[in-house]
Protein backbone atom coordinates (compact mmCIF):
# COMPACT_ATOMS: atom_id res chain seq x y z
CA UNK A 1 0.00 0.00 0.00
CA UNK A 2 1.29 3.61 -1.20
CA UNK A 3 0.10 5.08 2.44
CA UNK A 4 2.26 2.29 4.37
CA UNK A 5 5.59 3.57 2.72
CA UNK A 6 7.72 5.19 4.87
CA UNK A 7 8.50 8.12 2.72
CA UNK A 8 12.52 8.53 4.29
CA UNK A 9 13.55 5.61 3.10
CA UNK A 10 11.86 6.11 -0.60
CA UNK A 11 15.12 5.88 -2.94
CA UNK A 12 14.01 8.77 -5.09
CA UNK A 13 16.64 7.94 -8.09
CA UNK A 14 15.03 4.38 -8.07
CA UNK A 15 11.28 5.29 -8.08
CA UNK A 16 11.37 8.46 -10.40
CA UNK A 17 14.21 7.27 -13.38
CA UNK A 18 14.17 7.79 -16.23
CA UNK A 19 13.21 4.61 -18.08
CA UNK A 20 14.32 4.86 -21.53
CA UNK A 21 17.63 4.74 -22.32
CA UNK A 22 19.03 7.85 -24.81
CA UNK A 23 16.42 9.76 -23.23
CA UNK A 24 17.70 12.41 -20.10
CA UNK A 25 15.69 14.45 -18.32
CA UNK A 26 12.61 12.48 -19.30
CA UNK A 27 10.26 10.61 -16.58
CA UNK A 28 7.12 9.07 -17.58
CA UNK A 29 4.02 10.18 -15.27
CA UNK A 30 0.74 10.02 -16.80
CA UNK A 31 1.35 6.09 -17.72
CA UNK A 32 2.09 5.60 -13.68
CA UNK A 33 -0.70 6.50 -11.58
CA UNK A 34 0.99 4.98 -8.51
CA UNK A 35 4.31 6.85 -9.12
CA UNK A 36 2.18 10.53 -9.11
CA UNK A 37 0.69 9.82 -6.01
CA UNK A 38 4.03 8.53 -4.48
CA UNK A 39 5.85 12.21 -5.83
CA UNK A 40 2.66 13.88 -4.54
CA UNK A 41 3.00 12.86 -0.72
CA UNK A 42 6.33 13.30 -0.66
CA UNK A 43 6.26 17.07 -2.10
CA UNK A 44 3.24 17.85 0.36
CA UNK A 45 5.53 16.79 3.40
CA UNK A 46 8.15 19.40 2.15
CA UNK A 47 8.45 22.95 2.42
CA UNK A 48 9.25 24.60 -0.59
CA UNK A 49 10.66 28.74 -1.21
CA UNK A 50 7.79 31.05 -1.81
CA UNK A 51 6.81 32.45 -4.95
CA UNK A 52 8.77 36.04 -5.70
CA UNK A 53 6.54 38.74 -5.30
CA UNK A 54 6.82 41.12 -8.19
CA UNK A 55 3.60 42.54 -9.12
CA UNK A 56 3.39 45.29 -6.34
CA UNK A 57 7.37 45.47 -6.09
CA UNK A 58 10.08 47.24 -8.77
CA UNK A 59 11.55 43.61 -10.33
CA UNK A 60 15.19 43.13 -9.23
CA UNK A 61 17.87 44.97 -11.35
CA UNK A 62 19.40 41.31 -12.03
CA UNK A 63 19.37 38.99 -14.96
CA UNK A 64 18.19 36.64 -14.59
CA UNK A 65 15.71 39.15 -13.35
CA UNK A 66 13.36 36.26 -11.15
CA UNK A 67 15.05 33.15 -9.72
CA UNK A 68 12.98 29.92 -9.99
CA UNK A 69 13.82 28.57 -6.55
CA UNK A 70 11.19 26.97 -5.44
CA UNK A 71 11.26 24.86 -9.18
CA UNK A 72 14.54 23.78 -8.63
CA UNK A 73 13.86 22.83 -5.22
CA UNK A 74 10.65 20.39 -6.82
CA UNK A 75 13.09 19.02 -9.22
CA UNK A 76 15.82 18.38 -6.30
CA UNK A 77 13.46 16.58 -4.12
CA UNK A 78 12.29 13.80 -6.72
CA UNK A 79 15.94 13.36 -7.43
CA UNK A 80 15.64 15.27 -10.59
CA UNK A 81 18.39 18.07 -10.28
CA UNK A 82 20.18 16.82 -13.41
CA UNK A 83 17.35 18.52 -15.33
CA UNK A 84 18.00 21.68 -13.46
CA UNK A 85 21.63 21.91 -14.23
CA UNK A 86 21.23 20.70 -18.03
CA UNK A 87 18.38 23.39 -18.51
CA UNK A 88 21.29 26.06 -17.90
CA UNK A 89 23.61 24.50 -19.37
CA UNK A 90 21.37 24.66 -22.37
CA UNK A 91 20.54 28.09 -21.80
CA UNK A 92 23.85 29.31 -21.77
CA UNK A 93 25.05 27.44 -24.93
CA UNK A 94 21.78 28.40 -26.89
CA UNK A 95 20.89 31.46 -25.61
CA UNK A 96 23.19 33.31 -24.38
CA UNK A 97 22.40 36.55 -24.79
CA UNK A 98 18.62 37.12 -23.68
CA UNK A 99 16.61 38.80 -21.40
CA UNK A 100 16.47 35.95 -18.78
CA UNK A 101 13.31 36.69 -16.88
CA UNK A 102 13.02 33.82 -15.33
CA UNK A 103 16.46 31.31 -14.76
CA UNK A 104 14.48 27.73 -14.21
CA UNK A 105 11.87 27.18 -15.48
CA UNK A 106 14.05 28.85 -17.69
CA UNK A 107 11.83 31.97 -19.71
CA UNK A 108 13.91 34.37 -21.77
CA UNK A 109 12.85 37.19 -23.73
CA UNK A 110 14.06 38.26 -27.06
CA UNK A 111 16.39 41.85 -27.12
CA UNK A 112 14.44 44.61 -28.59
CA UNK A 113 16.72 45.10 -31.70
CA UNK A 114 17.39 41.84 -32.32
CA UNK A 115 13.45 41.47 -32.59
CA UNK A 116 13.68 43.96 -35.52
CA UNK A 117 16.62 42.56 -37.45
CA UNK A 118 14.40 41.24 -40.26
CA UNK A 119 10.93 39.10 -40.06
CA UNK A 120 12.40 36.18 -39.48
CA UNK A 121 14.02 35.62 -35.69
CA UNK A 122 17.33 33.79 -35.41
CA UNK A 123 17.36 30.53 -33.50
CA UNK A 124 19.72 32.25 -30.62
CA UNK A 125 17.39 35.37 -30.24
CA UNK A 126 13.53 33.73 -30.44
CA UNK A 127 11.92 33.70 -26.90
CA UNK A 128 12.00 30.59 -24.33
CA UNK A 129 8.77 29.38 -22.75
CA UNK A 130 9.27 26.68 -20.69
CA UNK A 131 7.38 25.23 -17.74
CA UNK A 132 10.12 22.69 -16.55
CA UNK A 133 13.46 21.54 -17.36
CA UNK A 134 14.77 20.75 -21.04
CA UNK A 135 15.72 17.29 -21.69
CA UNK A 136 17.60 15.46 -23.53
CA UNK A 137 16.91 12.98 -26.34
CA UNK A 138 19.00 11.05 -28.79
CA UNK A 139 16.98 11.43 -32.09
CA UNK A 140 18.60 7.71 -33.37
CA UNK A 141 16.51 6.30 -30.49
CA UNK A 142 13.60 8.55 -30.33
CA UNK A 143 9.97 7.30 -31.07
CA UNK A 144 6.71 8.83 -31.62
CA UNK A 145 3.76 6.98 -30.16
CA UNK A 146 -0.28 7.97 -31.53
CA UNK A 147 -2.77 6.35 -29.80
CA UNK A 148 -6.51 6.60 -28.55
CA UNK A 149 -9.15 7.15 -30.76
CA UNK A 150 -7.35 6.31 -33.87
CA UNK A 151 -7.80 3.56 -36.22
CA UNK A 152 -4.12 1.86 -35.65
CA UNK A 153 -2.31 3.37 -32.59
CA UNK A 154 0.99 3.25 -34.15
CA UNK A 155 5.16 4.14 -32.86
CA UNK A 156 6.56 5.61 -35.46
CA UNK A 157 10.76 6.36 -35.53
CA UNK A 158 11.96 9.55 -35.70
CA UNK A 159 13.84 8.25 -39.37
CA UNK A 160 10.51 7.39 -40.60
CA UNK A 161 8.86 10.08 -39.45
CA UNK A 162 11.28 12.58 -41.45
CA UNK A 163 11.61 9.77 -44.64
CA UNK A 164 10.22 12.01 -47.51
CA UNK A 165 9.00 8.61 -49.19
CA UNK A 166 6.70 8.45 -46.22
CA UNK A 167 5.21 11.19 -45.19
CA UNK A 168 5.32 14.65 -46.80
CA UNK A 169 6.97 17.34 -45.55
CA UNK A 170 6.05 21.09 -45.30
CA UNK A 171 7.54 24.13 -44.42
CA UNK A 172 5.50 26.82 -43.02
CA UNK A 173 6.41 30.37 -42.06
CA UNK A 174 5.25 30.80 -38.23
CA UNK A 175 4.68 33.30 -35.71
CA UNK A 176 5.04 31.95 -32.31
CA UNK A 177 3.42 34.05 -29.88
CA UNK A 178 3.31 33.63 -26.03
CA UNK A 179 -0.32 34.62 -24.72
CA UNK A 180 1.81 36.18 -21.70
CA UNK A 181 3.14 39.11 -24.83
CA UNK A 182 3.01 42.11 -23.42
CA UNK A 183 1.39 40.91 -20.14
CA UNK A 184 3.65 43.77 -18.37
CA UNK A 185 1.29 46.74 -19.64
CA UNK A 186 -1.95 44.41 -17.76
CA UNK A 187 0.42 44.15 -14.42
CA UNK A 188 1.24 47.62 -14.60
CA UNK A 189 -2.43 48.78 -14.38
CA UNK A 190 -3.53 46.22 -11.97
CA UNK A 191 -1.93 43.46 -10.86
CA UNK A 192 -3.41 39.92 -11.25
CA UNK A 193 -2.90 36.29 -10.45
CA UNK A 194 0.76 35.56 -8.95
CA UNK A 195 -0.06 31.58 -10.50
CA UNK A 196 1.31 28.40 -9.17
CA UNK A 197 3.79 28.90 -11.80
CA UNK A 198 5.48 32.43 -11.72
CA UNK A 199 3.28 34.62 -14.29
CA UNK A 200 6.50 36.39 -16.25
CA UNK A 201 6.30 39.64 -16.89
CA UNK A 202 6.72 39.43 -20.79
CA UNK A 203 7.33 42.76 -22.14
CA UNK A 204 8.10 42.79 -26.10
CA UNK A 205 11.28 40.89 -25.77
CA UNK A 206 13.27 43.50 -26.84
CA UNK A 207 15.99 46.40 -25.33
CA UNK A 208 17.54 48.88 -26.85
CA UNK A 209 21.05 47.66 -27.15
CA UNK A 210 22.49 51.11 -26.66
CA UNK A 211 20.97 51.50 -23.51
CA UNK A 212 22.05 48.25 -22.16
CA UNK A 213 25.32 49.69 -20.15
CA UNK A 214 24.56 47.68 -17.14
CA UNK A 215 22.46 44.97 -15.12
CA UNK A 216 20.44 47.40 -13.81
CA UNK A 217 19.10 49.14 -17.09
CA UNK A 218 17.53 45.60 -17.05
CA UNK A 219 14.77 45.68 -14.56
CA UNK A 220 13.75 49.28 -16.35
CA UNK A 221 13.68 49.06 -19.34
CA UNK A 222 11.53 45.98 -18.89
CA UNK A 223 9.35 48.13 -16.93
CA UNK A 224 9.35 50.88 -19.32
CA UNK A 225 8.77 49.06 -22.24
CA UNK A 226 7.10 45.67 -22.81
CA UNK A 227 5.78 43.73 -25.20
CA UNK A 228 8.09 40.35 -26.51
CA UNK A 229 6.91 37.09 -26.61
CA UNK A 230 6.58 36.65 -29.83
CA UNK A 231 8.84 35.23 -32.93
CA UNK A 232 8.98 34.27 -35.80
CA UNK A 233 10.83 31.14 -38.17
CA UNK A 234 10.38 28.47 -40.22
CA UNK A 235 9.49 25.72 -39.48
CA UNK A 236 9.86 22.49 -41.45
CA UNK A 237 8.34 18.57 -40.22
CA UNK A 238 5.39 16.56 -41.46
CA UNK A 239 1.60 18.08 -40.79
CA UNK A 240 0.12 15.79 -38.19
CA UNK A 241 -3.20 15.06 -40.57
CA UNK A 242 -0.99 13.25 -42.91
CA UNK A 243 0.85 11.42 -39.99
CA UNK A 244 -2.73 10.21 -38.69
CA UNK A 245 -4.30 9.31 -42.05
CA UNK A 246 -0.94 7.65 -43.67
CA UNK A 247 0.33 5.95 -40.19
CA UNK A 248 -3.13 5.63 -38.40
CA UNK A 249 -5.67 5.06 -40.92
CA UNK A 250 -7.84 7.84 -39.77
CA UNK A 251 -8.98 8.81 -36.26
CA UNK A 252 -12.16 6.81 -35.32
CA UNK A 253 -15.23 8.70 -35.54
CA UNK A 254 -15.80 9.83 -31.93
CA UNK A 255 -12.03 11.74 -32.15
CA UNK A 256 -12.68 15.95 -31.50
CA UNK A 257 -9.23 16.73 -30.06
CA UNK A 258 -5.89 15.75 -30.50
CA UNK A 259 -3.35 15.42 -26.94
CA UNK A 260 0.05 16.45 -27.08
CA UNK A 261 2.36 14.70 -24.46
CA UNK A 262 5.42 16.70 -23.66
CA UNK A 263 8.59 15.29 -22.29
CA UNK A 264 9.58 17.51 -19.36
CA UNK A 265 8.31 17.37 -16.18
CA UNK A 266 5.73 19.69 -14.87
CA UNK A 267 4.79 20.66 -11.40
CA UNK A 268 1.36 22.07 -10.08
CA UNK A 269 -0.17 22.05 -6.65
CA UNK A 270 2.42 19.22 -5.41
CA UNK A 271 1.26 17.23 -8.23
CA UNK A 272 3.44 16.41 -11.22
CA UNK A 273 2.50 15.60 -14.70
CA UNK A 274 3.87 15.75 -18.48
CA UNK A 275 3.39 18.80 -20.08
CA UNK A 276 -0.21 18.31 -21.67
CA UNK A 277 -2.40 20.32 -24.46
CA UNK A 278 -4.81 19.59 -27.41
CA UNK A 279 -6.60 21.16 -29.90
CA UNK A 280 -9.87 20.57 -31.66
CA UNK A 281 -9.26 17.96 -34.95
CA UNK A 282 -11.08 20.69 -36.95
CA UNK A 283 -7.88 22.49 -36.48
CA UNK A 284 -5.67 19.48 -36.84
CA UNK A 285 -7.71 18.52 -40.52
CA UNK A 286 -6.23 22.15 -41.92
CA UNK A 287 -3.47 20.39 -43.82
CA UNK A 288 -0.49 22.00 -43.11
CA UNK A 289 -1.94 23.93 -39.59
CA UNK A 290 -0.90 21.74 -37.06
CA UNK A 291 3.20 20.48 -37.94
CA UNK A 292 5.44 18.18 -36.45
CA UNK A 293 8.52 20.31 -36.66
CA UNK A 294 11.81 18.85 -36.32
CA UNK A 295 13.48 21.70 -38.11
CA UNK A 296 13.67 25.73 -37.39
CA UNK A 297 15.04 28.36 -39.44
CA UNK A 298 17.00 25.44 -41.56
CA UNK A 299 18.49 23.84 -38.64
CA UNK A 300 17.77 20.77 -36.23
CA UNK A 301 15.51 21.93 -33.37
CA UNK A 302 17.92 23.74 -30.47
CA UNK A 303 17.47 21.49 -27.79
CA UNK A 304 16.08 23.95 -25.54
CA UNK A 305 12.90 24.94 -28.61
CA UNK A 306 11.87 21.15 -28.36
CA UNK A 307 14.49 19.16 -30.38
CA UNK A 308 13.77 16.09 -31.84
CA UNK A 309 10.15 17.24 -32.22
CA UNK A 310 7.96 19.39 -31.20
CA UNK A 311 4.53 20.75 -31.94
CA UNK A 312 3.71 23.92 -34.08
CA UNK A 313 0.12 24.80 -33.84
CA UNK A 314 -0.47 27.75 -36.27
CA UNK A 315 -2.11 30.86 -35.12
CA UNK A 316 -3.09 29.43 -31.64
CA UNK A 317 -1.25 30.71 -28.35
CA UNK A 318 2.05 28.76 -27.97
CA UNK A 319 1.22 26.84 -24.96
CA UNK A 320 -0.86 24.66 -27.93
CA UNK A 321 2.85 24.21 -29.33
CA UNK A 322 4.28 21.30 -27.57
CA UNK A 323 8.02 20.35 -27.34
CA UNK A 324 9.64 17.61 -26.80
CA UNK A 325 6.06 15.95 -28.36
CA UNK A 326 6.69 11.94 -28.01
CA UNK A 327 2.86 11.22 -27.28
CA UNK A 328 -0.41 12.24 -29.34
CA UNK A 329 -3.51 11.20 -27.93
CA UNK A 330 -7.07 10.83 -29.86
CA UNK A 331 -9.45 12.34 -27.74
CA UNK A 332 -13.57 12.46 -27.58
CA UNK A 333 -12.90 15.59 -25.33
CA UNK A 334 -10.06 18.23 -24.44
CA UNK A 335 -6.83 17.37 -22.35
CA UNK A 336 -7.38 17.16 -18.58
CA UNK A 337 -3.73 18.33 -18.62
CA UNK A 338 -3.69 21.49 -16.00
CA UNK A 339 -1.89 23.85 -18.58
CA UNK A 340 -4.47 23.13 -21.23
CA UNK A 341 -7.98 22.65 -18.35
CA UNK A 342 -6.46 25.32 -15.25
CA UNK A 343 -4.14 27.83 -17.16
CA UNK A 344 -4.27 29.82 -20.00
CA UNK A 345 -8.21 30.95 -19.52
CA UNK A 346 -9.52 33.73 -20.33
CA UNK A 347 -11.78 35.52 -17.47
CA UNK A 348 -13.66 38.97 -16.96
CA UNK A 349 -12.13 41.75 -15.32
CA UNK A 350 -14.98 41.12 -12.47
CA UNK A 351 -13.31 37.47 -11.57
CA UNK A 352 -10.87 37.35 -9.78
CA UNK A 353 -9.07 35.54 -6.23
CA UNK A 354 -12.53 35.80 -4.56
CA UNK A 355 -14.56 34.16 -7.53
CA UNK A 356 -12.15 32.41 -9.83
CA UNK A 357 -12.58 28.90 -11.10
CA UNK A 358 -11.81 26.97 -13.99
CA UNK A 359 -14.91 26.81 -15.30
CA UNK A 360 -15.92 30.28 -15.40
CA UNK A 361 -12.75 31.21 -17.72
CA UNK A 362 -12.93 29.74 -21.10
CA UNK A 363 -10.17 28.24 -22.93
CA UNK A 364 -7.53 30.38 -25.40
CA UNK A 365 -7.08 28.78 -28.38
CA UNK A 366 -6.34 31.04 -31.64
CA UNK A 367 -4.51 34.04 -31.27
CA UNK A 368 -6.16 37.75 -31.74
CA UNK A 369 -5.04 40.47 -33.65
CA UNK A 370 -1.83 42.77 -31.53
CA UNK A 371 1.09 45.01 -32.52
CA UNK A 372 3.35 46.80 -30.99
CA UNK A 373 6.16 49.59 -31.24
CA UNK A 374 9.27 48.66 -30.27
CA UNK A 375 11.20 51.51 -31.03
CA UNK A 376 11.05 54.72 -29.85
CA UNK A 377 11.02 53.11 -26.48
CA UNK A 378 8.53 54.36 -23.85
CA UNK A 379 9.38 57.66 -22.03
CA UNK A 380 12.29 58.38 -24.64
CA UNK A 381 12.84 62.00 -25.49
CA UNK A 382 12.98 62.45 -29.14
CA UNK A 383 14.65 65.12 -31.55
CA UNK A 384 13.12 65.34 -35.03
CA UNK A 385 12.71 67.42 -37.87
CA UNK A 386 8.82 67.30 -37.93
CA UNK A 387 8.49 63.17 -38.35
CA UNK A 388 9.52 60.61 -35.44
CA UNK A 389 9.88 57.10 -36.70
CA UNK A 390 8.31 54.37 -35.65
CA UNK A 391 8.69 50.36 -35.78
CA UNK A 392 7.11 47.55 -34.79
CA UNK A 393 5.49 44.06 -35.26
CA UNK A 394 1.65 43.38 -36.03
CA UNK A 395 0.31 39.95 -35.84
CA UNK A 396 -2.95 38.16 -36.45
CA UNK A 397 -3.76 34.63 -35.24
CA UNK A 398 -6.50 31.42 -36.76
CA UNK A 399 -4.81 32.26 -40.11
CA UNK A 400 -6.17 36.19 -40.84
CA UNK A 401 -3.25 38.23 -41.57
CA UNK A 402 -2.09 41.38 -41.35
CA UNK A 403 -4.04 44.34 -43.29
CA UNK A 404 -3.55 47.61 -41.83
CA UNK A 405 -1.30 49.33 -39.36
CA UNK A 406 -2.46 52.61 -38.34
CA UNK A 407 -0.47 54.80 -35.89
CA UNK A 408 -1.90 57.85 -33.91
CA UNK A 409 0.57 60.73 -32.46
CA UNK A 410 -2.47 61.78 -30.32
CA UNK A 411 -3.50 58.83 -28.10
CA UNK A 412 -6.15 57.23 -30.87
CA UNK A 413 -8.03 59.93 -32.26
CA UNK A 414 -6.10 60.35 -35.49
CA UNK A 415 -4.72 57.47 -36.99
CA UNK A 416 -1.96 57.26 -40.02
CA UNK A 417 -1.88 54.17 -41.93
CA UNK A 418 1.88 52.63 -42.37
CA UNK A 419 2.42 52.71 -46.19
CA UNK A 420 2.31 49.08 -47.78
CA UNK A 421 5.68 49.20 -49.14
CA UNK A 422 7.07 49.95 -45.12
CA UNK A 423 5.37 46.26 -44.14
CA UNK A 424 7.13 43.19 -44.48
CA UNK A 425 5.44 40.61 -46.97
CA UNK A 426 2.20 38.92 -45.98
CA UNK A 427 1.94 35.08 -44.46
CA UNK A 428 -1.15 33.63 -43.43
CA UNK A 429 0.34 32.55 -39.87
CA UNK A 430 3.55 35.20 -39.43
CA UNK A 431 3.31 39.18 -38.49
CA UNK A 432 4.44 41.69 -40.31
CA UNK A 433 7.13 44.13 -39.06
CA UNK A 434 6.43 47.81 -40.27
CA UNK A 435 8.10 51.09 -39.72
CA UNK A 436 6.36 54.72 -40.63
CA UNK A 437 7.78 58.35 -40.53
CA UNK A 438 4.64 60.00 -38.62
CA UNK A 439 4.27 63.37 -39.09
CA UNK A 440 4.65 65.03 -35.46
CA UNK A 441 4.31 69.15 -34.91
CA UNK A 442 3.55 69.08 -31.27
CA UNK A 443 6.10 68.98 -28.58
CA UNK A 444 6.08 67.94 -24.97
CA UNK A 445 4.58 64.59 -23.91
CA UNK A 446 2.62 62.96 -26.45
CA UNK A 447 0.92 59.82 -26.57
CA UNK A 448 1.84 57.45 -29.57
CA UNK A 449 -0.26 53.83 -30.08
CA UNK A 450 -0.45 51.39 -32.65
CA UNK A 451 -3.57 49.09 -33.77
CA UNK A 452 -3.89 47.20 -36.33
CA UNK A 453 -6.81 45.65 -39.01
CA UNK A 454 -6.89 41.82 -39.56
CA UNK A 455 -7.87 40.50 -43.01
CA UNK A 456 -11.45 39.65 -41.21
CA UNK A 457 -11.80 43.39 -40.23
CA UNK A 458 -11.08 42.55 -36.38
CA UNK A 459 -9.13 45.29 -34.39
CA UNK A 460 -7.68 45.55 -31.20
CA UNK A 461 -9.60 47.02 -28.14
CA UNK A 462 -8.78 51.20 -27.39
CA UNK A 463 -6.91 50.47 -23.47
CA UNK A 464 -5.57 47.67 -21.38
CA UNK A 465 -8.51 48.49 -19.23
CA UNK A 466 -11.32 47.03 -21.92
CA UNK A 467 -9.46 43.63 -21.64
CA UNK A 468 -7.45 42.89 -18.12
CA UNK A 469 -8.01 39.76 -17.09
CA UNK A 470 -7.52 37.67 -14.01
CA UNK A 471 -4.48 35.45 -15.53
CA UNK A 472 -3.17 38.33 -17.69
CA UNK A 473 -3.23 36.49 -20.94
CA UNK A 474 -3.62 37.96 -24.69
CA UNK A 475 -2.68 41.64 -24.30
CA UNK A 476 -4.22 42.95 -27.51
CA UNK A 477 -5.06 46.78 -26.38
CA UNK A 478 -3.32 49.24 -28.82
CA UNK A 479 0.25 49.30 -27.11
CA UNK A 480 0.72 52.88 -26.22
CA UNK A 481 4.14 54.85 -25.25
CA UNK A 482 4.57 58.18 -24.37
CA UNK A 483 7.15 60.37 -25.88
CA UNK A 484 8.92 63.59 -24.82
CA UNK A 485 8.53 65.17 -28.68
CA UNK A 486 11.20 67.83 -29.03
CA UNK A 487 11.03 69.62 -32.76
CA UNK A 488 14.19 70.96 -34.15
CA UNK A 489 11.92 72.51 -37.33
CA UNK A 490 10.87 74.90 -34.70
CA UNK A 491 13.36 77.77 -34.90
CA UNK A 492 12.90 78.68 -30.77
CA UNK A 493 13.42 74.77 -30.42
CA UNK A 494 16.13 74.92 -32.54
CA UNK A 495 17.89 77.74 -31.02
CA UNK A 496 17.75 76.56 -27.63
CA UNK A 497 19.20 73.65 -28.80
CA UNK A 498 22.02 75.42 -29.68
CA UNK A 499 22.13 76.88 -26.80
CA UNK A 500 22.21 73.86 -24.62
CA UNK A 501 25.23 72.35 -26.95
CA UNK A 502 27.12 75.51 -25.84
CA UNK A 503 26.55 74.80 -22.35
CA UNK A 504 27.55 71.26 -22.83
CA UNK A 505 24.03 70.14 -21.43
CA UNK A 506 21.74 67.57 -23.82
CA UNK A 507 17.90 67.69 -24.02
CA UNK A 508 18.06 63.61 -23.52
CA UNK A 509 18.61 64.43 -19.89
CA UNK A 510 15.55 65.62 -19.36
CA UNK A 511 15.19 66.20 -15.95
CA UNK A 512 17.98 67.61 -14.97
CA UNK A 513 17.29 71.32 -14.62
CA UNK A 514 19.64 73.82 -16.94
CA UNK A 515 22.54 75.14 -14.75
CA UNK A 516 22.54 78.23 -16.99
CA UNK A 517 20.01 81.20 -17.48
CA UNK A 518 16.84 80.30 -19.63
CA UNK A 519 16.28 83.92 -21.03
CA UNK A 520 18.05 87.42 -21.35
CA UNK A 521 16.71 89.68 -18.73
CA UNK A 522 15.89 92.33 -20.91
CA UNK A 523 14.38 90.39 -23.31
CA UNK A 524 12.34 89.07 -20.83
CA UNK A 525 11.68 92.55 -19.24
CA UNK A 526 10.64 93.64 -22.78
CA UNK A 527 8.34 91.06 -23.08
CA UNK A 528 6.62 91.68 -19.47
CA UNK A 529 6.40 95.49 -20.11
CA UNK A 530 4.55 95.06 -23.66
CA UNK A 531 1.91 92.14 -22.24
CA UNK A 532 2.07 92.77 -18.34
CA UNK A 533 -0.38 90.64 -16.65
CA UNK A 534 -2.40 92.43 -14.84
CA UNK A 535 -5.57 94.29 -16.56
CA UNK A 536 -4.74 98.30 -16.71
CA UNK A 537 -7.95 98.67 -15.42
N1 LIG B 1 5.99 22.44 -24.55
C1 LIG B 1 6.46 21.80 -23.47
N2 LIG B 1 6.66 20.48 -23.55
N3 LIG B 1 6.72 22.46 -22.32
C2 LIG B 1 6.52 23.80 -22.20
O1 LIG B 1 6.78 24.37 -21.14
N4 LIG B 1 5.69 25.85 -23.29
C3 LIG B 1 4.69 26.31 -24.25
C4 LIG B 1 5.01 25.80 -25.64
N5 LIG B 1 5.32 24.40 -25.61
C5 LIG B 1 6.00 24.51 -23.32
C6 LIG B 1 5.78 23.78 -24.50
C7 LIG B 1 4.51 27.74 -24.31
S1 LIG B 1 3.56 28.45 -23.09
C8 LIG B 1 4.95 28.50 -25.36
S2 LIG B 1 4.58 30.13 -25.49
C9 LIG B 1 5.77 27.91 -26.42
O2 LIG B 1 6.10 26.53 -26.15
C10 LIG B 1 7.05 28.65 -26.58
O3 LIG B 1 7.85 28.05 -27.54
P1 LIG B 1 9.39 28.36 -27.55
O4 LIG B 1 9.89 28.25 -26.15
O5 LIG B 1 9.98 27.38 -28.49
O6 LIG B 1 9.52 29.78 -28.06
Amino acid sequence: MLSDIDLNSVDVKKEFAEETAGWTGYVEWEKYPEKKALAKRILDTKKFTPIPEFQFVPLPDTNPVLIGHRWKEYHEVLGLKGIVDFSWETVQKEKPDMIHLLDFPYNGETRRDQLMEGKITSNKCHFIRNHGGVPDINEDVFEIEVGGLVKNPVKISFKDLKDPSKFPQETVTVTLQCSGTRRIEQIQQYPGDGDELINAPWGEGAMYVDLLVTASDISLLLTLNHIPTSGTAVYRGVALKKVLKIACGGILPECKHLEFIGADTYFKKNNVYNYAVSVPWRKVRHNEEVLLAWEMNGEPLPKIHGYPLRVVVTGYIGARSCKWVYRINALAEPSLGPVQSQEYLYYTPQIGKQNVKYSNGFSIQAMPVSSAIIFPLDKQVIVHDGKVTLKGWAYSGGGNWVQRVEVSNDGGSVWYAVPEENMTQKHYHAWRLWKIDLPTDAEGWLEFCVRTWDSSNNTEPTFVRSAWNWDLHVTSSCHRIKIYSVNRSRPDTAKRLKVLEEHGADVHNLTKPAEFELEDLNEFLEYRRKYPREPED
